[in-house]
């Protein structure tokens, strides 16, 4: 697709210290499905994710496993593009920050920060967490260890830093003038009471190791790893070529997605960054909540980690995204508990949408020969049923436009139920002895209805939506959301015998709990 309001969005770049686990899939799913929506919806959209590479914390995982770091590297970097596939993920780029492209753009943006006169040499002493990969001040320790409990080492080390410290007013009129870049509210007010806190200079370089990008014109210096990490939103639009066709398309990036324990980076860093550099910061970032697991935090201690390709394996990964994004409110913190996958694979899925397409397509299989039923006069009750099909598009764009998934899939769901109250009302197993032409009209109405729907639910369960499509006889031109009102069903096409798209999930150990 080359026409359309440009989108790029992006993900996190994962460290590759450690397995993916569903934390990250989850990033990465709710990524996925505001790309496939804007691609339905038209616009032109990049979609980034890929792997952070550099720094002590990934140095010292590759010590622990006895190889060499790049070694180390290219085989965990594999494991988060494997899960880019298992669930399912349409990102147009990978990037490792260990590629040559982005070495190039590091120390290009260095390189900048050096002639503006914002980066300058000086001493370091102050403690730092390799497991944050974050500088501590004294006052910021509690009871010896970082604020989000990591261990600390005290360094003193030659090092350069960014002026910081200057860019505080800056900042603060930035975010006054730009309300949406931090999302939700409550991490706005977060980060704007930090930045009015006051800002020191941020030591940019490190010299006690070796394993990142180094330092133009001083090697014995590496860039500090998120100064490094940040810049691979800018490397994959062919930073530092601003003029070239990726970079005048796509910067600045639409949307960075993140967790909660993040944003300060990318939303006091990262702007800091650009602007000192000439360039546009990010027009949002979103801080999304934390998982726990059947109540309690992922730890390597407790061992829960859920790697996705087992949930994928259990359930099916359109039930998964399905899930993450219908469970929490998007931004809250929640818990991913075998019972809730359940409940929503049984409830919404199976016994909701997949029930209301498996019933109405089976009528029209045996009562229309199997065609697109051909309507007669409207009544208000079918009326009203299309209207609120109709009214999901409109709903959709603005719930999504604010990351709220969880919002947008209960309105979606609300027209399912409204769909299974019509059927009920409307009888059309009655309707099939007594009057064939109002049965024909109602299961109009619901086929066109499960057509909105289906279209609308692709972004989520891009497999499922699919097989309910095929079922209504939609080729890929009939698809995308303009679709939804240029192409109605056309009555008399046929239509393939109906199969079921959302099976019941049948708990195994009945009765055991789960
Ligand atoms: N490498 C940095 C990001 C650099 S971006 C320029 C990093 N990587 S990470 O692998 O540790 O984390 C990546 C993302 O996974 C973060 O957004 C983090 O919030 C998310 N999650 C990690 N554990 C999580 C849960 N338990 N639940 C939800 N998301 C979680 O940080």
């Amino acid at each position: 697709m080359t026409g359309g309001t440009p989108f790029y969005i992006t993900t996190p770049i994962y460290y590759v210290n450690d397995a993916p686990h569903i934390g990250h899939a989850y990033t990465t799913v709710a990524c996925d499905v505001l790309a496939r929506f804007m691609r339905l919806d038209g616009r032109r959209v990049k979609f980034l994710t890929g792997t952070d590479e550099h720094g002590q914390k990934v140095a010292k995982s590759a010590r622990e496993a006895g190889i060499d770091p790049q070694e180390f590297c290219d085989r965990v970097s594999q494991n988060f593009r494997d899960m880019t596939r298992l669930m399912n993920i349409s990102n147009d780029d990978f990037i490792r920050t260990t590629e040559a492209r982005h070495l190039r753009s590091c120390q290009a943006l260095w390189q900048v920060l050096v002639e503006r006169g914002e980066i300058y040499l000086g001493t370091f002493a102050g403690w730092y967490s390799v497991r944050d990969e974050a500088f501590y001040e004294d006052g910021e320790l509690v009871n010896g260890k970082a604020p989000t409990g990591a261990e600390v080492e005290w360094v003193e080390e030659e090092n350069y830093f960014f002026r910081l410290s200057a860019w505080q007013d800056r900042l603060l009129a930035f975010y006054d003038a730009n309300p949406d870049f931090i999302a939700p509210r409550s991490r706005r007010n977060e980060v704007v009471s930090f930045v009015k806190g006051g800002l020191r200079d941020l030591s940019v370089s490190r010299t006690s190791f070796s394993w990142g990008i180094p330092v133009p014109d001083d090697p014995k210096h590496v860039m500090y790893v998120w100064l490094d990490a940040l810049n691979n939103y800018q490397t994959a639009v062919d930073y530092p070529d601003i003029k070239s066709e990726e970079y005048s398309t796509f910067w600045p990036a639409d949307l960075h997605m993140v967790g909660k324990d993040i944003i300060r980076f990318h939303t006091v860093y990262w702007p800091a960054f650009l602007m000192a550099a000439g360039l546009a910061p990010p027009k949002r970032v979103f801080a999304h909540g934390w998982w726990t697991v059947e109540g309690q935090k992922m730890s390597k201690s407790l061992g829960n980690f859920i790697p996705p390709a087992r949930l994928v394996e259990a359930y099916g990964v359109d039930a998964v995204r399905y899930f993450m994004l219908r469970e929490l409110p998007f931004g809250s913190d929640g818990d991913f508990s075998h019972r809730a996958v359940l409940g929503r694979i049984n409830g919404d899925l199976a016994n909701g949408l997949g029930n209301l397409a498996q019933r109405v397509l089976s009528m029209i299989n045996r009562n229309c020969a199997g065609r697109v039923p051909q309507p007669a006069a409207l009544t208000a009750a079918d009326e009203a049923l299309l209207a609120t099909a109709r009214g999901l598009l409109p709903r959709l764009r603005a719930e999504f436009a604010e990351q709220a998934f969880h919002r947008g899939l209960e309105a979606v769901w609300q027209v399912v139920g409204e769909a299974d109250r019509y059927v009920d009302e409307q009888a059309p197993w009655v309707l099939a002895k007594s009057d064939r032409e109002r049965m024909a009209t109602v299961l109009y109405t619901l086929a066109e209805t499960i057509r909105h729907i289906a279209i609308l639910v692709q972004p989520v369960m891009p497999d499922a939506a699919g097989r309910l499509l095929d079922q209504l006889a939609l080729g890929p031109e009939a698809r995308d959301f303009a679709s939804l009102a240029a192409r109605p069903l056309v009555p008399g096409t046929l239509l393939p015998k109906p199969v079921g798209v959302f099976p019941r999930h049948i708990e195994e150990r009945e009765g055991k709990g789960g």
